[in-house]
């Protein structure tokens, strides 16, 4: 019998620092940093967004969030058999947020490790994850998206700082009879690298270059709309479906004038669109399943129902994941 991977229970975590436009807006203008709550309404749907206190890494957002993953499969943390963390802000240079997590979590034995796609990051790891389970690697994983990315952020930058938040998103991901993934399609292109990055490196005991967000966010938008429809589609081929199968469309949550343009082109209206940017803001690779699990605490999206999860991010890189849940 095939053996196939399913994801039996979501959670999440949202540091409890709420700051809305307005507070963000008023923060800025200390700053002498000139913004308003209808630009950031109106360009990307962002209405509020969470900040991680001093101290708190994407490993503590992380493990908060595979907890309550965790209770949601009903599954014990000592039966894991794998936990991979997307992030692109790691606790450290090395070792990677998924062993510091792992501790956190009080387990140990297992394999873990971070991946690294950026905005993208969920969908390569519930990729890598499925690959895993479907060959004997593993049968019980945590998939998890962490970030803190208010980190890396230039607050003298409006056209960056504004868009970003902090969170994390998790699944229990196990083995099954029954298809949970069905197919996923990832890309990527390594000559946008300048489009979207933190370009320092630490070397000699000191950061060389900027260790801050840069982006050139219409170059971003422009390539973002392409290529998650091309992924949606390629997902959809590979598992002999059309858009019509697909229940919820859960993309990651960078601006929604991309969300409707996606959703346009995949005939989807925007009620069949989970959409929690205006909350969240963009949580790079937490956003997908921070988006998750809200719309199934909210009982928006239920199990059985037939998912579209897709990113985009730096590198560049971008994919698409079809799964029943
Ligand atoms: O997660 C990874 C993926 N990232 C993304 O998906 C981001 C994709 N890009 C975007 O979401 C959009 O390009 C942005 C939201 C970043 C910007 O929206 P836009 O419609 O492309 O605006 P723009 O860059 O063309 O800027 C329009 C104007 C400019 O002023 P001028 O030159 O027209 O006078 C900017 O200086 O808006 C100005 N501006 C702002 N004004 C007030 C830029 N940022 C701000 C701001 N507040 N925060």
């Amino acid at each position: 019998m095939r053996r196939y991977s399913r994801i039996t229970g979501t959670g999440s975590y949202l540091p409890p620092r709420r700051l809305t436009n307005a507070d963000l807006v008023a923060e800025l203008a200390a700053q002498g940093v000139e913004t308003s709550d209808e630009w950031i309404v109106e360009r990307t749907g962002i209405r509020a967004r969470h900040f991680a206190a001093p101290g708190v890494y994407s490993s503590d957002l992380g493990a908060e969030a595979a907890k309550n993953a965790l209770a949601a499969a009903g599954v014990d943390a000592k039966d894991i058999d794998l936990i991979i963390v997307a992030t692109s802000t790691p606790d450290m240079v090395f070792p990677s947020t998924a062993a510091i997590l792992q501790h956190k979590l009080g387990i140990a034995g297992c394999p873990v490790f971070d991946v690294q796609a950026v905005c993208s990051g969920f969908v390569y790891a519930l990729t890598v994850a499925d690959a895993m389970i479907q060959t004997g690697s593993a049968s019980k994983a945590l998939v998890i998206g962490a970030e803190v990315f208010s980190r890396i952020l230039d607050f003298k930058d409006r056209t960056t700082c504004v868009l970003f938040g902090d969170g994390a998103g998790a699944v229990v991901l196990e083995a099954s009879d029954t298809p949970g993934l069905l197919s996923s399609d990832l890309h990527a292109d390594g000559k946008h690298v300048g489009i979207l990055c933190v370009p320092g490196h630490v070397s000699g005991g000191k950061v060389l270059g900027d260790p801050l967000l840069k982006m050139d966010g219409q170059a971003v938008f422009k390539l973002a709309v392409g290529v998650l429809e091309d992924a949606a589609r390629a997902a959809l081929a590979k598992a002999g479906k059309t858009e019509a199968d697909i229940d919820w469309l859960v993309p990651h949550q960078a601006n929604i004038r991309i969300m409707q343009s996606t959703a346009k082109r995949l005939k989807l209206p925007m009620s069949k669109v989970v959409v929690t940017v205006d909350q969240h803001g963009n949580t790079s690779a937490a956003s997908i399943p921070l988006a998750l699990d809200s719309a199934v605490r909210a009982g928006q999206v239920k199990k059985g129902e037939t998912l579209m999860l897709e990113g985009v991010g730096g590198g560049f890189t971008w994919g698409a994941v079809l799964l029943t849940l």
